[in-house]
């Protein structure tokens, strides 16, 4: 492990650490010393990361939740808010991923996907925000994507899910300029996760978790907006951003081989 610098926060909830990119996160943190509140569906998989934990500094505390359900995510605020409050870092990372193409479109997958990535971190960023607000105090952070940066082959429900994140981020940050709060949003490029394993093609610069880990809390840690890496990929997929659309269906049609 690179970073050897205290980290400033002692406790966060994550969401989707039960494998891939908030798996490594946790197990970061964890090694830091920080309390992890690690948040997913499936059970087994927070309490094996809370097994495999155990010889770090910091803890992991196993807390079930479906980001879909505003309900479950309530009983989890309320008991925080009997004990030790909302953890002062949040980091809002569940998400998912259905690749299909215009000729198997579907109302329902889009409505999966927007349900998870959208619906589902509003879920989470109501009640934080009410009591970052209360507080004037904390710091949370949305995983979004460079898929969002841009309409990509096959990625029509996920790119305008994360597309729609960092649009609501930016207009969150502006509105929370003169508080204490920090908002960010990550823009991770391509991560070996299971998530992606499901990727048929060759993924370019593709970073392992432990990398994305890093970088993310390198990221919190300067709390500059957008927490984007690998560097070169996305200054690449940033000029991308600013061609006209001729020049850039040409060009992603040549890349993207699907
Ligand atoms: N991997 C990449 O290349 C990449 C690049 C850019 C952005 N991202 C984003 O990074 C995030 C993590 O991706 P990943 O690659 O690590 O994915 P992953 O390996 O599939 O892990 C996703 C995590 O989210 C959890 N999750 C999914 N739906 C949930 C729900 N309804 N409620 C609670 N937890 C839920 C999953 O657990 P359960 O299924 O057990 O709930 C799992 O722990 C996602 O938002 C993804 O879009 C990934």
């Amino acid at each position: 492990m690179s970073m050897n610098r205290n980290l400033p926060w002692r406790s966060v909830w994550i969401t989707g650490a039960g494998r891939g990119i908030g798996e490594a996160l946790a197990i970061l943190c964890v090694q830091h010393g920080l309390t992890v509140y690690a948040s997913s569906r499936t059970t087994s998989e927070l309490e094996r990361l809370k097994d495999s934990c155990q010889r770090y500094p910091g803890s992991i505390v196993p807390t079930p939740l479906d980001i879909t359900d505003p309900r479950q995510i309530e009983e989890v605020m309320q008991s925080w808010d009997k004990g030790a409050g909302l953890p002062e870092l949040v980091i809002l990372n569940a998400g998912t991923h259905d690749p299909f193409p215009a000729q198997a479109f579907s109302a329902q997958r889009c409505q999966r996907v927007f349900d998870i990535n959208l619906q589902g971190t509003i879920n989470c960023l109501d009640p934080v925000l009410k009591r970052m607000l209360k507080n004037d105090s904390g710091q949370v952070a949305v995983m979004a994507s460079v898929a969002g940066y841009r309409g990509l082959p096959t990625a029509a429900a996920y790119g305008a899910s994360k597309a729609a994140l960092i649009h609501l981020c930016e207009a969150l940050r502006l509105d929370l300029k003169d508080s204490n709060i920090t908002l960010q949003v990550i823009n991770p490029g391509f991560v070996r996760t299971p998530l992606t394993d499901k990727n048929d093609f060759k993924m370019p610069a593709l970073q392992e978790p432990e990398e994305a880990a890093e970088s993310i809390i390198k990221g919190l840690l300067s709390k500059r907006f957008e927490i984007a890496f690998p560097g070169r990929f996305v200054c690449f997929l940033k000029l991308l951003r600013i061609l006209p659309y001729s020049w850039y269906f040409k060009l992603i049609g040549k890349t993207v081989k699907t």
